[in-house]
């Protein structure tokens, strides 16, 4: 593999096989930060806001219309999530939190009511700001180690700085649902538990819907804990969505790769080759992916 440093980003980043990745200490975080993941994400907060027929399940919009509403975004990325939701609720206001401010929008492109903050949410405190002080709190697609100073950490700071009736939502991938009545092909199965496994091996994990309630209910301050999830169709067979979340798959596992293919003992030529025939395989298997949102209310 091509691994050369980055002049720009001497620190902070990386540069292997032509895409920038994180080089934080103590940060494991396996996808690239560069413009080409910027537009994977870009992509998939359409794919997931179609799929969910909007940006989050909360009960909280009457007050995201009607007063100065505090939300935030925590581990926001580029901040599409923000900033299509500044831009719908222009009297709330909304704060987007990243360990790298190298895909936060420019100044001059986002909306008056939105800021973008750079911190790390292991470090203490993980969300910078007082106590009880948001009416939103927003989480999506994150993973961290699954220990008190990982996912346990990150929650105990996203409820401590919920106001009291404010709502905490949390929204992933499941990457562990045991698929019954569809199981999926060879080539997924093979990508989905070699990550899973490399997960595994560093302790880290995008939590189950089970994992975040557990969480959240251990704060002993969250009440009315909602969760519901979405079976979603994976490739062509699948239509429009179908073919676009095959798209977001493959520029995912693309990015994945620099770590995964060495831990699937296989070469790149036949990584590349199993994701080209993941498409084929979907159509047989009518393959699909789960997405869960966890929510309640602070007390
Ligand atoms: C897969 S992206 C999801 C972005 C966004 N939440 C979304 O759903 O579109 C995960 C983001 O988490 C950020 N991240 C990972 N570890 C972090 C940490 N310790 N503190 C803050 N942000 C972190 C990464 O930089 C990346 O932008």
């Amino acid at each position: 593999m091509n691994n050369e440093r980055d002049t720009n980003y001497p620190n902070t980043h990386k540069i292997i096989n032509e895409r920038r990745y994180h080089n934080e200490e103590n940060l494991l975080y396996y996808l690239p930060d560069d413009d080409k993941e910027t537009d994977r994400i870009y992509l998939e907060h359409n794919i997931l806001r179609y799929i969910w027929q909007g940006n989050f399940s909360s009960r909280i919009e009457e007050r995201l219309i009607k007063e100065n509403t505090k939300v935030i975004d925590l581990g926001c990325g580029s901040g599409q999530w923000s900033i299509d939701m500044s831009l719908k609720y222009p009297l709330s206001t909304f704060i987007g939190i990243d360990i790298s401010s190298i895909s936060f929008p420019p100044q001059e492109n986002k909306p008056d009511n939105l800021a973008f903050l750079q911190h790390n949410l292991l470090e203490h405190p993980g969300v910078p700001f007082p106590n009880e002080i948001f009416d939103f709190v927003f989480l999506r697609n994150l993973a961290f180690k699954m220990e008190y100073n990982g996912w346990g950490h990150v929650i105990n700071e996203a409820v401590r700085v919920t106001n009291i009736n404010g709502c905490i939502e949390i929204m992933n991938y499941d990457l562990y649902k045991d698929n019954e009545e569809v199981s999926n092909g060879p080539i997924m199965n093979k990508f989905q538990l070699s990550l899973n496994m490399l997960h595994d091996r560093d302790n880290m994990k995008m939590p189950t819907s089970t994992d975040v309630i557990e969480y959240l209910y251990r704060t002993n301050r969250i009440t009315n804990i909602q969760v519901e999830e979405k079976i979603s169709p994976l490739g062509p067979w699948g239509g429009k969505l179908g073919e676009l979340a095959l798209v977001n798959f493959k520029m995912a596992y693309n990015g994945f790769k620099v770590f995964l293919q060495p831990y699937m003992k296989i070469t790149e030529d036949e990584y590349d080759n199993l994701l080209n025939e993941l498409g084929n395989e979907c159509n047989k298997y009518k393959t699909r992916f789960y997405t869960y949102r966890v929510y309640g209310t602070k007390c």
